[in-house]
């Protein structure tokens, strides 16, 4: 565990995180015909440990989960209040999927006028250095910071066209045709502004708070910046058969060969000093012999790093 690297990078108290765990799953249907799609497994983990990882390593400790009414109790067994891994957790309901943007309407006295970083709990975004990225984004004193990837198929995605000294060029939402091939990643930051720009969003024609007209907003005032991540990175939105298999596979491939885990919340938890090293062993306790197993080596691993 590199301890030492996570103590260094500020931790802001005052950002909360919102994740999106709600929506009707169609496209993985029958999956999802009794299952939230965010509970489903991805190789060892169900799918939501991904984002929530991500904003653990934001250093984000106060995280509401937006989900469907029946989908609620599921996802509370699951996490609880959080605080085993030294995160308060709440949980919000979404009775329709009205619209990423709709996150932040539903959420008003969640924020509480702070900065908020809002997940989709469909996306898995994993590499070298990710942690710095998302300190930095959490940094920022004003305005909205999103991320961008490149994709063979950007159509399925929010697009960004970015001119060759990084400013943004323009924005938009499943274009027909695409200006770039960014896809925006489903990871967004924001200021205290953000709950007063929803306000204003007008419902797409399918019916939807769109956070591309969102982040529009945030553009036309000069405030949106955008941020690569380059072939270091590895970003997969699970919502289909085919890349909730590919996000698997690239799990399993990985663990197997590093021996270390993806979104392990215990181990970040710890990195993060979210919980102190007595609190993990308690934790410990009462996991399964294999996640003991792992979180020993690791705790070995940083004391002989020390010596
Ligand atoms: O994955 C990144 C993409 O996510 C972005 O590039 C797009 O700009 C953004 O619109 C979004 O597109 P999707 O088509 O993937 O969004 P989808 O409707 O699949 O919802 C994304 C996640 O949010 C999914 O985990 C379900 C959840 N969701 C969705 C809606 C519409 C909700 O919890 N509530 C909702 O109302």
């Amino acid at each position: 565990m590199k301890n030492k690297d996570h103590q260094q990078l500020p931790l802001r108290s005052d950002y909360r995180g919102i994740l999106l765990a709600g929506g009707n799953g169609h496209r993985l249907y029958p999956l999802t015909a009794a299952i939230n799609k965010h509970l489903l497994p991805v190789y060892d983990k169900p799918m939501i440990y991904y984002s929530l990882s991500v904003l653990m390593l934001a250093g984000i400790r106060t995280i509401e989960i937006i989900t469907t009414r029946e989908s609620l109790p599921s996802f509370k067994q699951l996490l609880g209040d959080g605080s085993h891994i030294g995160l308060t957790l709440s949980y919000r309901c979404q009775e329709q999927p009205g619209g990423l943007a709709e996150a932040f309407l539903l959420s008003e006295d969640f924020i509480q006028g702070a900065p908020v970083a809002l997940m989709l709990g469909d996306n898995l975004l994993y590499g070298n250095g990710l942690t710095d990225r998302l300190v930095q984004a959490t940094s920022a004193l004003s305005g909205a910071t999103i991320f961008s990837y490149p994709v063979h198929d950007p159509s399925r995605f929010g697009v960004v066209e970015l001119a060759s000294n990084g400013d943004i060029l323009s924005l938009e939402e499943k274009p027909q045709t695409p200006r770039s091939h960014l896809a925006v990643v489903g990871l967004y930051f924001y200021d205290e502004q953000v709950v007063e720009l929803a306000k204003q969003l007008q419902r797409s024609p399918r019916g939807e708070l769109e956070i591309t007209d969102l982040n529009q907003k945030y553009h036309e005032q000069g405030n949106l910046s955008c941020q690569t991540l380059g072939r270091g990175f590895t970003w997969l939105d699970a919502g289909t058969h085919d890349s909730l298999l590919e996000a698997s596979n690239l799990v399993q491939t990985v663990q197997n060969r590093q021996g270390l885990k993806i979104a392990c919340l215990e181990e970040i938890a710890y990195l993060k000093r979210f919980i102190s090293k007595n609190e993990l062993l308690t934790l410990m306790k009462n996991l399964p012999t294999c996640e003991q197993k792992y979180l020993h080596e690791r705790l070995q691993e940083e004391a002989h790093r020390v010596d």
